[in-house]
């Protein structure tokens, strides 16, 4: 990649967030307390959450509508380099990445499917013959493979509704395939503790034996860079972040006062990840289902893990799962990383 510049802003970021924070403020009527009724997975994670100390929940919590929404315009600020870094070595990398995985190649893709991003790899490509999204949210799934469809007509597209951490039993190759490539972009394995990081390259591994994985991965750089990109001038990670409490008034029978609360993001160098937290600005009471959480002030909610790699310590993992690291796509500034590894 040469020349990079810089995209300017679509809309403006200060009205958006503004907005996304005003949504935010609106009071939510409390979920009525069905006695009897089993808590969902939310639920019963929140509660677990917020009992253990530290107290924490998984990041895969955010991304309900409202969410995934915000994290869209995350992706837009001008202080969060992954998205369009990622998306820049793609599409200009692009066929050279399609030279590795070869033709009538079936796509596997981890997490929601960020169409833009597949359908990059889908335009290089030489005469995909499938595509497989597992992603445990099942109706956005077909949305958007239905949308696929559409524009790829001669694409078969099979969404998969489970949770990809856990093994799972892929359908046999159709006739003529080529081979079985995974696809995990956006640095989603930062999310994951460096052991959960490894499980889940392993069962890649296994899952894509004989063919390989495509994964996007955020580099350690200067630690400004990285506490800008978390810590936005506009307000969407806060508001991003904060979503968590909103979404549990909601759905959840609580009641988090949304003002008694702060987005805190920062760079933890030696573990090499940034740490999102929601913080307790006050002493305060919380009630969930009936249960009553008292926090002090400055106590904090671990939200999410967003660890940053080398290329050298995502190869050695790799090897480590059983792969054998191939080509690596680097952004000229070093920002973000595409690695071709083979299972
Ligand atoms: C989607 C997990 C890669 O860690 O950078 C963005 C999520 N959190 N801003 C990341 C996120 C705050 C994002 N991942």
């Amino acid at each position: 990649m040469r020349n990079p510049t810089t995209t300017p802003p679509s809309r403006s970021f200060a009205a958006a967030a503004a907005a996304a924070v005003q949504q935010l403020r609106q009071p939510v009527a409390p979920a009525a307390a069905t006695p009897g009724t089993p808590l969902s997975e939310f639920g019963r994670e929140m509660l677990a959450g917020l009992s253990r100390r530290p107290r924490s929940i998984s990041p895969k919590f955010f991304y309900d509508a409202a969410g995934s929404q915000l994290f869209d315009r995350i992706c837009e600020l001008p202080e969060y380099y992954p998205t369009r870094t990622e998306l820049r070595i793609l599409a200009e990398c692009a066929a050279e990445i399609a030279g590795q995985v070869g033709p009538a190649a079936e796509i596997v893709e981890f997490g929601a499917g960020s169409l833009t991003k597949v359908r990059l790899l889908l335009d290089a490509l030489e005469a995909p013959k499938r595509y497989l999204p597992i992603d445990i949210s099942g109706e956005h799934l077909e949305a958007a493979a239905e949308r696929l469809r559409a524009d790829y007509p001669a694409l078969a597209v099979q969404p998969i509704a489970a949770d990809y951490t856990m093994p799972l039993v892929l359908p046999a190759p159709l006739p003529g395939a080529g081979k079985r490539v995974g696809f995990f972009p956006g640095s989603t394995i930062g999310n994951f503790e460096p052991d959960e990081a490894l499980a889940f390259l392993q069962l890649a591994a296994r899952m894509l034996r004989g063919g390989g994985l495509l994964i996007g991965v955020d580099l350690v750089k200067a630690p400004d860079r990285l506490h800008a990109a978390y810590n936005d001038a506009a307000g969407v990670t806060a508001a991003f972040n904060l979503n968590l409490l909103r979404r549990a008034n909601a759905e959840l029978d609580a009641d988090f006062d949304m003002d008694g609360f702060a987005h805190a993001a920062f760079y933890n160098a030696p573990k090499r990840r940034i740490e999102m937290h929601l913080v307790s600005r006050r002493a305060q009471a919380v009630t969930l289902n009936g249960q009553r959480f008292s926090f002090e002030e400055g106590e904090t909610i671990h939200t999410e893990y967003s660890h940053k790699f080398t290329v050298d310590g995502l190869r050695a993992l790799a090897v480590k799962a059983g792969f054998r690291p191939g080509a690596v796509w680097v952004d000229p500034e070093g920002l973000f990383s595409v690695h071709w590894l083979q299972a």
